[in-house]
């Protein structure tokens, strides 16, 4: 039997599917190349804007024609969107073909409900939150790549940034104990591994709920002593990026000066109506800090446009710290209503044409600034690690600040670290040309 899961979302949800895949392949399937080779397809959802929500549903749609002609397929539905309860039940109700429904807490059980299903052919849903539960550390995982490679090191979120479903889903923040940190990276890294992304919702939090002294600095200094490798982490907050840690990624050697720091919002006002506890000012702080000490530092962010009572002025405060700023990679999307949160309730929603108005003038923006500095590359030369063929059978590789270049080579390069030139650039690729030591 073979498997095959749709992932929506986040690197989070990414790696969740790694999960469910061990879990999964426990039960002696196998990975498909397609869904239409699958017997069992999981579609692991995410909630964070409305329209990630209506794509699944439309999917499930899909799917549940299929399973008109193919009756012996098993949907399974979970993650972030079914994790709130009408929209389970909602699923359960219309979809009578869905198999599984499982949530964001019980992940680390889907073996068990796939076996129910199996077994006992009935429809399974569970998403009881045992939010509190221990961590478990004994699940398989099925990584999907064999060089680059997601550890989590906090699970939920605290913050409640008020236009945000995250902290309903998935629930309080709850660091991983760090000797389990350090013997997955130790066994990525014996296994070949080149690449290792620390994930959390705020990985700036990390360490908090021991009330031991452990903290994000302290993890990333253990980690760095276990190897020669790149080391990347996300996501930060602005509140708590402190300028200790700024200090701790530039003396490390393997800490990639590569820093997603999601700015929401420019204008004061609207960052506090955010919940989210910082100032323009104290941001471009850290941007100029994080500049000043590591010069060749990239950084990205998330903007939302159109929160609710957005004036052009609170507007114009974003398009001001992003013009300053020089993102080399810049999220952008327009507000969406998520029903639970604080921001649902406020007045002022912004109607959908002002907000799409603003988002492509951001764009814009963007654009402009993501070619200056792709041009500032030009005739310098990167280390890059080469990740396999690309588009138009070249190779395609990253640098210690995660951009991908793209060059002519042998493919049997793949998986090592080699020297490129910048030969070309547009607003969203590099080029490079690769060259000896
Ligand atoms: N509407 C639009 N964007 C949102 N994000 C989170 N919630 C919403 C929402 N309700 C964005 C934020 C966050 C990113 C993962 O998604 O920018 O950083
Ligand atoms: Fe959502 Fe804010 Fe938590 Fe990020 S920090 S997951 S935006 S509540």
């Amino acid at each position: 039997m073979k498997y095959f899961i749709e992932v929506w979302g986040c690197a989070m949800n990414e790696h969740d599917a790694e999960t469910l895949g061990g879990l999964i392949e426990k039960k002696g399937f196998i990975k498909a190349d397609n869904y239409s080779d699958a017997q069992l397809i999981v579609l692991h959802t995410c909630c964070i804007r409305a329209k990630a929500e209506d794509k699944v549903i439309g999917r499930i749609g899909a799917l549940s024609k299929i399973k008109k002609k193919r009756p012996e397929m098993i949907i399974a539905v979970g993650g972030c969107m079914t994790q709130q309860e009408e929209v389970a039940q909602y699923i359960q109700t219309r979809f009578k073909d869905v198999d599984i429904i499982y949530g964001t807490h019980n992940l680390n059980e889907f073996d068990k409900m796939l076996t129910t299903v199996l077994e006992e052919k009935k429809q399974v849903k569970n998403i009881s939150c045992t939010d509190g539960m221990e961590i478990k550390e004994d699940i398989p995982i099925k990584r999907n790549d064999n060089l680059k490679a997601y550890v989590n090191i906090i699970y939920g979120c605290n913050n409640f940034c008020s236009y945000c479903i995250v902290p309903y889903v998935r629930g309080r923040e709850k660091s991983r104990e760090i000797k389990f940190i350090i013997e997955e990276v130790k066994a990525l890294l014996e296994n070949g591994f080149k690449e290792i992304t620390l994930l959390g919702q705020n990985v700036n939090s990390y360490g908090h709920d021991f009330n031991d002294g452990t903290n994000f600095s302290v993890l990333l200094k253990v980690l760095d002593k276990l190897g020669d490798y790149r080391l990347r982490f996300m996501s930060s907050h602005p509140r708590d990026f402190d300028y200790e840690l700024i200090d701790t990624i530039n003396k490390t050697k393997n800490v990639c000066h590569q820093i997603h720091l999601p700015l929401q919002s420019g204008s004061d006002r609207i960052i506090k109506e955010m919940n989210r506890g910082y100032t323009k000012e104290h941001y471009l702080a850290l941007t100029d800090y994080i500049f000043k000490v590591m010069p060749d530092a990239t950084i990205s962010t998330d903007i939302i446009v159109g929160f609710p009572g957005e004036t052009e002025e609170d507007f114009q405060d974003t398009m001001d710290v992003v013009d300053k700023v020089g993102y080399d990679q810049a999220y952008m999307f327009m507000y969406s209503i998520r029903e639970g949160t604080r921001a649902a309730k406020m007045e002022n929603q912004i109607p959908e044409k002002i907000k799409k108005e603003r988002f492509h003038r951001l764009l814009t923006l963007q654009n402009k600034k993501s070619l200056e500095k792709n041009k500032a590359m030009l005739g310098k030369v990167y280390e890059v690690l080469v990740e396999g063929l690309g588009e138009k059978g070249r190779l395609t590789a990253r640098n210690r600040g995660n951009k991908v270049i793209n060059f002519t080579g042998d493919p049997s390069l793949t998986g090592d670290f080699v020297k490129v030139k910048v030969i070309d650039y547009n607003t969203w690729s590099l080029y490079g040309e690769l060259i000896g030591d």
